[in-house]
């Protein structure tokens, strides 16, 4: 029988939606914060397959979610393309700033990302040997503007100044990153599929701070010629969109893209989604990831408005956002059973 989580992206309504969590390997969970400390520390965890390959499996043992992303980072990509990248503790990434032609210019392109990334590819492969057999394994990338926004400022921002600064300031500097994150998203996304990846998911975090045309082009054309050409190379490969906080956006993103799935973050009521976006295909969400912390009964109720408002089209059940290390893993368990009716 097919894998629940490839039925509804074919567009099937299921009794029951498939679940998964986006960051189900994560903080939250004491097996993942062993496994990092047996790695030493988030970057190499990502770069040995062997243990990448048990903490993306350790949220399958624990809860039976029906889907597994592979454990990994958008910002390794930017990596494999010679910018130095780190992790601050407490904060978050850093990296080495992509702002001159000069340094736009050292960036490498085409086969050479895969020395740096073959061990994600290892990643996928164990995966699809140890995963169980109802379990689809979801790939995935960050999508060009959220990665460029990483780039340029050299770290995560609050409003992504400096990539707004350098769209306004040299276009055709940032039009050529934007170029070149997406060429290389599809060999990186190409190679996943070839190790086993069942669906791609493409994460544009901070699509919601680009408006209007700059949406169109910098969110919406990407996300198009990425699902396009992955879907020439593999047809039939289901693509799960996230332009998060895309509001109106999210309107029409499935025809304007060729997704066939397009996740949905928590600003959106899924009353809204199910009469504005569902019309279009499958959706994914979008339950806060608050409700993680807090639990009880709003946890529940908030759960069952999801599943109900989304129940007459295809849905594949999920957090609006990543969940946070300070999450209750009893909490998920909650809304495991709410969504599955036990
Ligand atoms: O979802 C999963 O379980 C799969 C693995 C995954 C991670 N990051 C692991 C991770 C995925 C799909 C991502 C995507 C990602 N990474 C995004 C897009 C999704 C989103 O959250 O909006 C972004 C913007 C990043 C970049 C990134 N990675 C940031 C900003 C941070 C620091 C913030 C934080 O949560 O700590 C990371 C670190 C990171 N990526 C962690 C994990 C489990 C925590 C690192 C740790 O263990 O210390």
């Amino acid at each position: 029988m097919t894998k629940t989580i490839l039925r509804a992206l074919a567009g099937e309504t299921l009794p029951t939606p498939p679940i998964w969590m986006m960051r189900q390997a994560g903080r939250y969970l004491p097996e993942y914060r062993a496994t990092r400390a047996e790695a030493g520390d988030f970057l190499s965890l990502c770069y040995n397959s062997e243990l990448a390959a048990e903490v993306t499996l350790q949220p399958i043992r624990r809860y039976g979610f029906d889907a597994a992303i592979l454990f990994a980072d958008i910002l390794l990509l930017p990596q494999a393309l010679g910018v130095d990248l780190w992790f601050v503790t407490g904060e978050g990434p850093r990296m080495t700033t992509v702002t001159t032609q000069g340094e736009f210019d050292a960036l490498g392109k085409g086969a050479m990302i895969h020395d740096t990334l073959n061990p994600i590819y290892e990643t996928v492969r164990i995966l699809r040997r140890e995963l169980p057999e109802e379990t689809t394994l979801i790939g995935f990338a960050g999508a060009p503007w959220t990665v460029a926004t990483y780039m340029i400022a050299g770290q995560g921002t609050k409003d992504q100044g400096p990539a707004h600064a350098l769209k306004a300031e040299n276009r055709a500097l940032f039009e050529a990153l934007i170029d070149r994150l997406t060429e290389s998203t599809i060999d990186y996304l190409d190679e996943q599929v070839k190790a086993g990846a069942e669906v791609v998911k493409i994460f544009d975090s901070w699509a919601g701070s680009l408006n209007g045309e700059d949406f169109d082009k910098y969110a919406t054309e990407p996300a198009r010629i990425i699902t396009q050409e992955l879907k020439a190379r593999h047809p039939g490969l289901p693509v799960i969109a996230f332009p998060r906080q895309g509001g109106d956006k999210y309107i029409g993103f499935h025809k304007a893209t060729g997704a066939d799935c397009v996740a949905l973050d928590d600003s959106v009521s899924p009353e809204w989604a199910a009469a504005h976006v569902q019309v279009d295909g499958c959706v994914q969400g979008n339950l806060a990831s608050s409700h993680m912390v807090t639990g009880g009964q709003a946890l529940v109720d908030e759960t069952r408005k999801v599943v109900d408002a989304l129940s007459n089209g295809p849905h594949i059940f999920n957090l609006g956002h990543g969940i946070t290390p300070d999450a209750d893993p009893e909490n998920v368990q909650l809304m495991i059973d709410t969504v599955r009716g036990k």
